[in-house]
């Protein structure tokens, strides 16, 4: 990974820290979004240390703000030049119906909404450092359909379903990506990091709080499949997959419907605010 530069969203805690610390182990320049500066600079200093590096940094970035995403977008730009690898790693977990600063279900918003406006604001960032690789951070819970009737659940609110409907978003727009990517040196793949000790739970209450920190593997062992895509010369050309333990695996049966993935593109773009975005006018070659 010597002279690459990652972005990984969500590295102040759990997979992504861990995934941090691995990456800069093995060479790369590890940035890293953190939507508090002292949590930041605590980070930093951990993964420095753990790792061995000193070239690790953080950049603020509030993933439930779509201001704050095209901020972290155009500072990344102007502070690194490039992108080898981007990890949209962060995500979070909650029972109760909250929205974002933009009035959008925050698990919807933080989940999905966050790394498509990411990922097509560094598009050609990646572009201009190929090979690239785009990577993210899904789940095996993904199941159902696409609640095109009210996306957001604000009708009949479940924080089971809102997680695994924007976990299944992830995956659609994973595979529409890097269809769309075909050709043009940039894959894109996505995974299950696999039951995983975290903080996922912060806000859903004490129980969940104490089911994620307590059950399941280590942030290390859940960062190996982040670490595998972003690094292995053996995923060089693989691109629109599901990975788990490192290795392919097949997702639900919804997440292959490009009909779908289509749908859900126009509707990420209207909220956002990205009408015609990057890769949406090309035909893949
Ligand atoms: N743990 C599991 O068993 C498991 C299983 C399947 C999938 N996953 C997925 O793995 C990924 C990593 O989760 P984890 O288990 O490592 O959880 P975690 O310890 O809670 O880490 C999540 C990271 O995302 C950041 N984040 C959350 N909301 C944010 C926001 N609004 N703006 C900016 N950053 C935000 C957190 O930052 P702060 O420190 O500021 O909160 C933290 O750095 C997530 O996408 C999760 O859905 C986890």
């Amino acid at each position: 990974m010597q002279g690459k530069v990652v972005l990984i969203t969500g590295g102040t805690s759990g997979i992504g820290k861990a995934t941090a610390i691995e990456l800069a182990r093995l060479g790369a320049m590890v940035v890293f979004t953190t939507r508090d500066q002292t949590r930041g600079e605590i980070a930093k200093k951990e993964i420095r240390e753990a790792s061995g590096s000193e070239d690790v940094q953080s950049i603020l970035c509030n993933l439930a703000s779509f201001g704050s995403i095209r901020v972290c977008a155009a500072e990344f730009r102007s502070r690194f030049g490039r992108l080898d690898v981007l990890i949209n790693n962060a995500g979070t977990w909650d029972f109760k119906r909250r929205e974002t600063v933009d009035g959008v279900d925050r698990i919807f918003a933080v989940n999905f909404l966050a790394p498509f406006l990411l990922t097509n604001l560094l598009l050609d960032l990646l572009k201009q450092s190929v090979p690239a690789r785009i990577i993210n951070v899904a789940s095996a819970l993904h199941r159902g359909k696409v609640n095109f009737e009210d996306i957001e659940f604000k009708e009949h609110y479940s924080g089971f379903r809102a997680y695994s409907q924007s976990k299944l978003c992830l995956i659609l727009f994973t595979r529409l990506l890097s269809k769309r990517l075909v050709g043009r040196g940039v894959t894109v793949n996505c995974l299950h990091p696999g039951m995983v000790k975290s903080n996922l739970g912060r806000d859903s209450g004490l129980v969940m709080r104490f089911f994620f920190r307590l059950l399941g593997s280590s942030p290390e062992k859940g960062a190996r499949t982040s670490v595998y895509l972003a690094s292995s010369p053996e995923v060089e050309e693989v691109t629109g997959e599901y990975f788990s333990n490192c290795m392919a695996q097949r997702s639900s049966g919804e997440s292959y419907d490009m009909e779908t993935a289509e749908r859900l593109w126009k509707a990420a773009e209207a909220y956002v605010e990205l009408p015609n975005s990057a890769t949406s006018q090309q035909p893949s070659s």
